[in-house]
């Protein structure tokens, strides 16, 4: 008996970028009153100056959808051509169901869904396993969101995350394309340092903990990955660069991972990426959104007219696990508003 498979192998590229940044601004001042930090020190350390935070009426699905809903639209794809939806998130409130099946739904999808959790690099997981999907001919047609709402998981007080983490959604639908959009993907994992970035039922009412806290909350020992970061990401970037046969001359963007505005200098530096490289800093504006944060980083860069639809840019993504990956990619186009 012969087991019948497609053997049909295509190219894939992300063919439209939608976002969802909630309404709230949250200043650094506004954080430091109930935070013993400053608005100097933070900026200082980390390039940030403002974050989002969802209100009350934005939760982690609303913000998937809506980002969802930009994406098909500037992809000029229909829902019913999706066949599988992966949302990348480390912020769902239930373990069980996932938020993928719901966010299909809303959008008329009954196609396979599924949730991943990579921490910060899950949109990058997230989107290599789309690429892989369609190159392969499983399915023609992936939308791939990374969304968090960390400001719910997090202790207002802890001076090692208050004032990094934040919330917001970015979504691309990825399909068949003419040429290669989406390169092979450099990634792996380094589970011994597990305990660096954690989420853990421990920590509520625990000594870093929110007393009465009904989720658990986001624990970081934010100096050891600023010692690993910009030196193990410079040797993934470089993986990436080499699987794609691009060189760094090539490279029209480099959009990291919002960690810090310090750790992308670093890394950039690192790498050696030429001054043409236009170098992604929405950390600045948007804080640190986790598994949503590449792809909100390249809306940034397209409206600001930093990158453009065509370009050829590096992705970079990095966190909690610790887990990594990285690839080159064909920049998509934006929805318009
Ligand atoms: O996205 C997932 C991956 N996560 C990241 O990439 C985060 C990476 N790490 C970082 O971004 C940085 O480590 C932080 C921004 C979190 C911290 O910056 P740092 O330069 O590593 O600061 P530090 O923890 O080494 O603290 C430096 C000083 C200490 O004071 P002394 O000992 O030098 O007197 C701290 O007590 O700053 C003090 N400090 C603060 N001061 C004001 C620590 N946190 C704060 C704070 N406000 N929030």
């Amino acid at each position: 008996m012969t087991i019948q498979q497609s053997t049909d192998l295509t190219h894939a590229a992300m063919l439209g970028l939608g976002v969802h940044r909630p309404a709230r601004v949250v200043t650094n001042d506004e954080v430091c009153e109930v935070l013993d930090s400053s608005d100097e020190w933070i900026q200082t350390r980390s390039g940030i100056k403002t974050r989002r935070f969802a209100g009350e009426d934005e939760t982690l699905i609303g913000m998937s959808i809506s980002a969802a809903e930009k994406a098909l639209r500037a992809a000029g794809v229909g829902a019913e051509q999706i066949g599988c939806v992966i949302v990348a998130t480390s912020t769902h409130p239930e373990h069980t169901p996932a938020s993928a099946p719901q966010v299909a739904s809303a959008l008329g999808i009954t196609a396979a869904a599924f949730d991943i959790s990579a921490g910060c690099a899950g949109f990058c997981h997230a989107l290599n396993l789309a690429a892989s999907m369609v190159r392969a001919g499983a399915e023609s047609h992936v939308l791939v969101i990374g969304v968090e709402q960390l400001s719910r998981f997090m202790d207002p007080t802890d001076r090692g995350t208050a004032f990094i983490f934040a919330d917001g959604a970015g979504a691309v639908v990825v399909g068949p394309s003419e040429a290669a959009g989406i390169g092979p993907t450099a990634w792996g994992s380094d589970g011994s340092q597990a305990h660096v970035i954690t989420q853990t039922p421990s920590c509520i009412g625990g000594h870093a903990g929110r007393e009465g806290a009904d989720h658990p909350v986001v624990q970081m020992e934010g100096t050891a990955v600023f010692r690993w970061a910009p030196f193990a990401m410079a040797k993934v970037a470089h993986e990436a660069l080499d699987l794609a046969g691009v060189s760094v001359d090539e490279l029209d963007a480099f959009i990291p991972h919002q960690a810090n505005l310090r750790i992308t200098q670093t890394l950039a530096k690192n790498i050696q990426l030429p001054d043409s490289v236009a170098i992604a800093t929405d950390v600045v504006d948007s804080g640190n959104t986790s598994a949503a944060s590449v792809p909100l980083a390249m809306e940034a860069m397209l409206r600001k007219g930093e990158a453009a639809a065509g370009d050829t840019a590096l992705l970079i993504a990095f966190g909690a696990g610790l887990s990594y990956a990285g690839q080159v990619v064909t920049v998509p186009p934006l929805a318009q508003e």
